[in-house]
């Protein structure tokens, strides 16, 4: 049996990569499986959402094995897997779902009933998502393969574009879900709250599906910079509190028939108030600016236990929401963990097709496995990229 290291989990601020256990087919509690397969990880990325555990916003346990974005090659596999076969390079969809409850069977796979005895819904290496063991390692056992993996048609093809395909785990079909469950369409004007991968997603997947104008907000003038340059119209928050003014100097009007919040619950106001933390500042905006009987996509991550808060309702999830104002408007809201699994299929055709140059928007950067601790602090100071971890020396041999 070979050895295996992955990224752990130590406390705020800390992360080192270890010896693990080599996977198993067996689930969280133990008990063996025949549906599974075990992967040599092809690659496996740094996410904004590994960032709330590394900061200690969230209860994630010390020891937890990180990574839940994965790409990778089969290398073992349970009797009970039919479809799929030893040598098979496959794109894993971040959550863990079952393909036989109630929400899987309506393509709701973020909130799949059977994964985790805590709540719906699972995932590797996270937080409160039923203790799957994370990727951001050597090698990774993945549950349900026949339902959660799909399998690249040409190999050689695909390591050809593996920076942008390995986006299909998760931020692209999560910025895509994203514009989709904001309504962007054909001439839409667009506006994506956070500059980050997600946030770059998002806006990269409203090109995609025809948008007249994508406008990308944020205070970090790195980020800002990179998203100009990649097509979208930048937005500095630093600039004023009133997003609906800066919104104005760009489309003429102050307000978008779309918006994204591509940030989440460690929102920072705008204005003066950029470096302090106002966790429902985005959703409060987004609801001014955003036209009446439009609709607002939730990507960006929300918690129900935020320890590292300073309010103490939002310690607790309870924001300060001005509901009332989009209710008024007649707004829909679609949030939640992405079912990446609606997606990804599409997304990887655009990709292999040359449509959606997701690696260039994101400016994806591969890194070492033992380079991760490096990667985790440099995208936590908010540098215009994302982290691609080669823990295999794949990517490097491709390269080469
Ligand atoms: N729903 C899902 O399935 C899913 C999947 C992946 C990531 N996420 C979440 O999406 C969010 C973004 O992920 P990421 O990897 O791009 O993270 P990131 O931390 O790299 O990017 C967030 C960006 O938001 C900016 N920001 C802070 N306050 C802002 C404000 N008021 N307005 C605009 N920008 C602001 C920050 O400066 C930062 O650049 C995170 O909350 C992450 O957890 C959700
Ligand atoms: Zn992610
Ligand atoms: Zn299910």
């Amino acid at each position: 049996m070979p050895s295996n290291r992955g990224v752990v989990y130590l406390g705020p601020g800390k992360v080192e990569v270890q010896s693990i256990d080599y996977p198993k087919l067996a689930n969280p509690k133990g008990k063996p499986i025949e549906h599974g397969v075990i992967l040599k990880v092809v690659s496996t990325n740094i996410c904004g959402s590994d960032q709330h555990m590394v900061r200690g916003r969230t209860t994630a346990p010390k020891g937890l094995v990180l990574g839940h974005e994965i790409t990778g090659e089969i290398v073992e596999k349970g009797k009970d897997v039919e479809f799929l076969d030893v040598g098979d390079l496959v794109t894993v969809p971040f959550n863990v779902a079952c393909g036989r409850c109630r929400t899987c069977r309506e393509q709701q796979t973020g909130v799949c009933l059977n994964v985790n005895e805590g709540r719906a819904g699972g995932a590797y290496g996270y937080v409160d998502m039923g203790g799957w063991v994370g990727g951001q390692a050597e090698y990774v056992m993945v549950p349900y393969a026949d339902f959660n993996l799909i399998r690249f048609p040409d190999k050689a093809q695909a390591m050809e574009k593996i920076l942008d395909l390995t986006m299909l785990s998760d931020i692209l079909p999560t910025g895509f879900h994203g514009a989709v469950s904001a309504g962007v369409g054909v001439g839409s004007t667009v506006y994506v709250a956070g500059a980050g991968p997600v946030g770059l997603a998002a806006a990269a997947s409203a090109h995609v599906l025809g948008a007249a104008v994508v406008m990308v907000g944020d205070m970090n003038k790195e980020r800002l910079a990179h998203a100009k340059s990649v097509g979208f119209e930048p937005i500095d928050l630093t600039k004023s509190d009133k997003l609906e003014e800066l919104i104005a100097a760009v489309v003429g009007v102050p307000e978008v028939d779309a918006s994204v919040d591509a940030v989440g619950f460690e929102a920072r106001g705008h204005g003066a108030q950029h470096s302090t933390e106002a966790p429902a500042t985005v959703l409060n905006s987004l609801m001014a600016v955003t036209r009446a009987a439009g609709a607002i996509g939730i990507p960006g991550l929300y918690v129900t236990e935020d320890p590292g808060s300073k309010d103490e309702a939002a310690r607790h999830g309870n924001l300060r929401m001005r509901f009332g104002l989009g209710w008024a408007k007649s707004h829909r809201f679609y949030t939640g963990q992405t079912p990446v699994l609606r997606y990804n299929r599409q997304l990887m055709q655009a990709i292999l097709h040359g449509r959606l140059p997701i690696a260039k928007v994101v400016n994806a950067t591969v890194i070492s496995l033992d380079e991760a601790p490096r990667g985790y602090h440099e995208f936590d100071t908010g540098v215009a990229r994302k982290f691609v971890i080669d823990p295999n020396g794949m990517l490097k041999k491709k390269a080469a």
